[in-house]
């Protein structure tokens, strides 16, 4: 493994090898050692899981640690020839570079800005570290995937006991805010992978980028898996694992009211025990966290035995040190 972008991008041969390592350190296998290493965080946007587990994963790598926390404080430029008359007080070339020389890898998370989703899918500002840094780049979660959080979720449904056939609902759920789709794509891409029947389930006005949807469709075809989109909550029959999230309606990117006048009218969804009648016994229940309470899904969720959050939040201790230990 040279970098950790999207794991669509990884052969399928690579993710498994690193969800098996993840379940190895979850079993208390010993991380390999990388003294005189070092591993620089840049977080340009807020983070409470991945942050904290990356640092965890870097002491038990023996990695040094160079953190830097510029959310709301530091402002890149990432377009090439860019007359920097602007806020941005630095660009992305040099600001990689000069990381470059410092640490041995790097972690970015950088989010959209929620103006111009043309820009915003460009990556600008991960893609920008990419280019530049000169070592190993983690994405910590961009604008377009979080792949970390994707791998430790498949370990989860290894631990669960899921089947590799079987169903996972991703179903978009009210939120006061317009989210980022970083989770939900790479929620998508990983469950095909895996070679799951993927349902997504959500109202008109919130689909996935197409690109996304066909790209699952070409990872599906390769995996025996399959994805398929729909409204109704029926959708939920027969299956194994509801996946929640809330993402921003792509149709009003860079426009609150009219993105807040699609979401309103879906208040309901809010994931309660009636959206399992017809799901598998046991079914369960994830969420990447972080979850506003009886918003996104009802305390007797999150309090009852569906609940495997705390699990998946658990397991990017041990998929990001498996990535960290992949790339040192
Ligand atoms: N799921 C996740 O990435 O959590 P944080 O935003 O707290 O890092």
């Amino acid at each position: 493994v040279k970098e950790f972008h999207h794991l669509g991008l990884l052969p399928a041969g690579e993710v498994q090898a690193l969800v098996a390592r993840a379940g190895e350190l979850a079993r208390g296998a010993a991380a390999r050692r990388f003294p005189g290493r070092a591993l620089g965080l840049l977080f340009l946007a807020p983070s409470l899981r991945t942050q904290a587990s990356m640092q965890r994963a870097a002491s038990s790598l023996g990695l040094d640690l160079v953190q830097l926390s510029g959310a709301g404080s530091w402002s890149l430029e990432t377009r090439d020839r860019a007359v920097m008359d602007g806020a941005a007080a630095e660009h992305v070339r040099e600001a990689a570079a000069v990381l470059g020389q410092f640490v041995d890898l790097l972690g970015v998370r950088a989010f959209p800005s929620g103006k111009d989703l043309a820009r915003d899918w460009e990556d600008s500002i991960l893609e920008g570290f990419r280019r530049f840094a000169g070592i190993p780049v983690v994405n910590l979660e961009s604008t377009r995937w979080h792949p970390c959080q994707a791998l430790a979720d498949w370990q989860t449904l290894d631990e669960l006991e899921v089947p590799r056939r079987g169903k996972l609902v991703l179903s978009w759920t009210f939120h006061p805010k317009a989210l980022p789709h970083a989770v939900p794509d790479s929620v998508l891409t990983m469950a095909v992978q895996r070679g799951m029947e993927v349902v997504l389930l959500r109202p008109p006005g919130f689909d996935l980028h197409p690109d996304v949807m066909a790209e699952a469709e070409r990872l599906a075809a390769v995996s025996g898996g399959s994805v398929e989109a729909t409204e109704e909550r029926d959708a939920l029959e027969g299956a194994h694992v509801l996946y929640a999230k809330s993402w921003g309606s792509l149709t009003a990117w860079g426009d609150p009211r009219a993105e807040a006048a699609l979401r309103e009218p879906h208040r309901s969804w809010c994931v309660d025990e009636s959206w399992f009648r017809a799901a598998r016994p046991g079914a369960r229940f994830l969420h990447c966290l972080p979850l506003r309470r009886n918003v996104v899904a009802r305390d007797e969720i999150l309090d009852g035995p569906r609940s495997a959050v705390v699990l998946q939040a658990r397991n990017r201790l041990h998929a990001g040190t498996a990535v960290l230990e992949a790339l040192a």
